[in-house]
């Protein structure tokens, strides 16, 4: 059926909506089984999201026929009418990855240097399985489970009480016993068992409903229903793991805190080991790797915490992850399949990336085809050709990629692959530039049609509004492709310009009143807009959200950083210096972050954006009431009281800055035994001298 001669959604009577409804309804379902299952889909993406479109816009127009909880309530992403965001109490963070039995080793070393141990002193560990779900947070006030979210981007998840309320097992509604603090978030992981996860899709084929790939998807999907009728259908459960902001300390210990949990009505995670050596460590992880198979619900590793609290909140956390935990991941899982072609995709930056077109492989419960082939040395190197059989694997949330060729099923007529040397989307060349310093090529083929590209444009124009850039729902990918087609939509800007095809839009077909209307408002919304995400969204490159937060708390707003960026483009002096001690910082970053700035056409880019937006805000600095907040430090001798990084991790989260180097610009210098030349320095300077004692108490312990 053509979607254009349908009459608008506006004039259906409700007999006729509900009979389209119905109709569209068993439609999509019998697509999603083709897509799904059979893995044959019979139409074409475009046609089916616009079967999805106009469903969606007959429920805008009668929300009765939404209520009973079809199809749409099923669709990947939340619509813009989602969740409400809950900004969580204390960020929910990730853990660091051990891969090798080297990096749990290294990972006890650096706690132990940290903390200043000996090696007589005991540092205890527990040791959990880390389970394949998805994060969410429990919030209990005065006993009871007043919401919860899901993670989000670590900061803001979305509000999934309703849901959560309906989980049969691990979510108590009112906690048990007795002794709990007033207020107790509770984090861990929503999951679904192996056995459930099978009955689920056994169901939902009978139903002729969507066939999830693995548990966690089947999981994520159902907690983020719309409709918690249909999630209280979903056999989830919860497991404990950690908290969030509690009002009382849960007691002085892992296995403390953990025996309380239990006590309230929680699920911990188990089998749990208490652990007091690197063997004790291995000996587990090798325990549940053998044990893996027969679980009852999937893990893809096992999880090591120091146990005792107090050493915790002096490890803290390095960026996104603590320093006192880790995860150690068992091996990636393998299968073997055909290569039946190499495709060439264009990305944000220009980067041609080779993608393996596979005949489709069922890779540890996922059905993989698509795998990465990294760049063209990459297939040279492996000597990947078109018809090969090839080992894939995945690991976790990472694409797929290709190991190796099986050599003895190269068939005769496989075809070496020729890398093209243009663009396959504008057909500008496509070079490897060459390293400044060491004039070495770089691996990667770079498409040089920049934004007159429009796999480069709209890539960028993408990353701009994803979630953890300037987040607009509702202008996704599709939609960003149209806009771009008809010329609405050349750089961000044209984003907050929308409005004045607003009319134009609402004639377009899939594009209803009510769906412009609020694609308007969250573009309005975003006029304000953090000074991180601003800068997070340009895309300059090597600048994801981790430096894009450091530089902006550095400089606070974009007028401030853009001035220094003027005057470090010489890329010497005071400027260039300062921009270099920012952390995680290093020339080829700075580099990039300066050439992005001061290129005309890249400071265009940004000049037009500015202008657009009301408010850019600066980024909360941590801790900005203490009496160090924003002061410059210099640590230097032997430090006693505490080492070198406790030191630097405790200055840094009071808001400090932290340098290696005395000059007129350094607040204190605090100095231990054996200071040398950087107490002369700050004789010269005259800069406060502290002892490591006077500065314990200046930072109030
Ligand atoms: S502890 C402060 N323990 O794995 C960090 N996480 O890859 C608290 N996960 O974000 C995390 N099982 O969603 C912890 N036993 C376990 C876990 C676990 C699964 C998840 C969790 C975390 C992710 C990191």
């Amino acid at each position: 059926m053509s979607r254009q001669r349908a009459k608008p959604v506006a004039d259906l009577g409700p007999r006729q909506a509900r009979l389209e409804h119905a109709r569209l309804e068993e439609e999509i379902a019998e697509h999603d089984k083709h897509y799904h299952q059979q893995d044959a889909p019979v139409i074409s993406d475009a046609d089916y999201d616009a079967m999805k479109r106009r469903l969606l816009e007959i429920e805008e127009h009668f929300p009765d026929l939404a209520a009973l909880g079809g199809v749409s309530s099923r669709v990947g992403a939340a619509p813009a009418a989602g969740f409400a965001k809950v900004r969580h109490a204390r960020p929910m963070l990730s853990l660091d990855n051990a891969f090798a039995e080297g990096d749990v080793a290294d990972f006890l070393g650096r706690i132990r240097r940290f903390l200043n141990l000996k090696i007589e002193d005991d540092l205890t560990l527990i040791a959990e399985p880390k389970i394949d779900g998805l994060s969410a947070s429990l919030r209990y006030e005065n006993g009871e489970l007043v919401r919860a979210a899901t993670r989000g981007d670590g900061q803001e998840g979305e509000d999934v009480t309703a849901n959560i309320l309906t989980l049969k097992h691990g979510v108590p509604h009112k906690l048990h016993g007795r002794g709990w603090p007033d207020v107790l978030e509770v984090r861990g992981e929503v999951y679904m068992t192996r056995k459930d996860f099978l009955s689920l899709n056994e169901a939902q084929d009978k139903a002729g409903a969507k066939i999830f790939a693995n548990p966690r998807n089947a999981a994520a999907g159902s907690l983020r229903q719309l409709d918690p009728k249909i999630s209280a259908q979903r056999p989830l459960r919860f497991f404990g793991y950690y908290w969030g902001e509690v009002s009382e300390p849960l007691g002085k210990t892992m296995q403390q805190a953990r025996g309380r949990l239990a006590d309230w009505g929680f699920t911990l995670n188990d089998p749990v080991k208490v652990c007091h050596s690197f063997e004790d460590l291995i000996a587990y992880y090798r325990k549940i790797a053998a044990q893996r198979a027969t679980m009852a619900f999937d893990i893809d590793g096992v999880v090591y915490k120091v146990d005792r609290l107090d050493w915790q909140d002096r490890l803290g956390f390095i960026s996104r992850s603590p320093r006192w935990a880790i995860a150690h991941k068992f091996p990636a899982e393998q299968a073997q399949t055909i290569l039946e072609n190499i495709d060439i995709q264009v990305g944000r930056t220009g980067a041609l990336t080779p993608v393996a077109k596979l005949k489709p492989v069922n890779v540890g419960g996922v059905l993989v085809s698509n795998a990465t082939l990294h760049n063209e040395d990459e297939i040279a190197r492996k000597d990947v050709r078109i018809g090969d059989t090839v080992i894939v694997q995945r690991a976790g949330d990472v694409i797929p990629q290709i190991v190796s060729v099986v050599l003895e099923h190269r068939p005769k007529d496989a075809k070496p692959f020729k890398f093209p040397t243009h663009c396959p989307v504008c057909g500008a060349p496509a070079e490897r530039e060459a390293d400044p310093k060491s004039g070495e090529e770089d691996v990667v083929r770079r498409c040089t049609g920049s934004i007159s590209c429009p796999a480069q444009a709209m890539e960028s124009l993408r990353h701009f509004v994803s979630r953890n850039a300037f987040d607009i729902e509702g202008l996704g990918e599709k939609q960003i492709a149209a806009f771009y087609e008809w010329g609405w939509l050349k750089e961000p800007r044209d984003i907050f310009l929308l409005h004045r095809h607003a009319e134009a839009l609402q004639r377009k077909e899939g594009f209803g009143e009510t769906s412009v209307a609020k694609l308007m408002a969250a573009i309005e919304q975003r006029r304000v807009i953090g000074f991180d995400r601003f800068l997070h969204a340009l895309g300059i490159r090597h600048v994801g959200q981790e430096r894009a937060r450091l530089v902006a708390m550095h400089y606070g707003t974009p007028e401030a950083w853009l001035e220094a960026m003027d005057a470090a483009k010489d890329r010497e002096g005071e400027a260039w210096g300062d921009l270099n001690s920012i952390d995680k910082m290093g020339d080829v970053v700075a580099d990039a972050i300066v050439t992005f700035a001061t290129r005309r056409h890249s400071r265009a880019v940004i000049d037009h954006l500015l202008a657009e937006l009301r408010e850019v805000v600066p980024p909360e600095k941590p801790a900005q009431d203490s009496p160090v907040a924003g002061k410059t430090v210099v640590f230097t001798g032997s430090l006693e009281r505490f080492t070198r990084d406790e030191a630097k991790a405790r200055a840094l989260s009071l808001g400090a800055k932290v340098a290696g180097s005395v000059s007129k610009k350094t607040d204190y210098v605090v100095a231990g035994p054996g200071a040398g030349s950087k107490l002369a320095d700050a004789q010269k300077h005259g800069v406060t001298v502290l002892t490591e004692d006077e500065w314990l108490t200046l930072i109030g312990g």
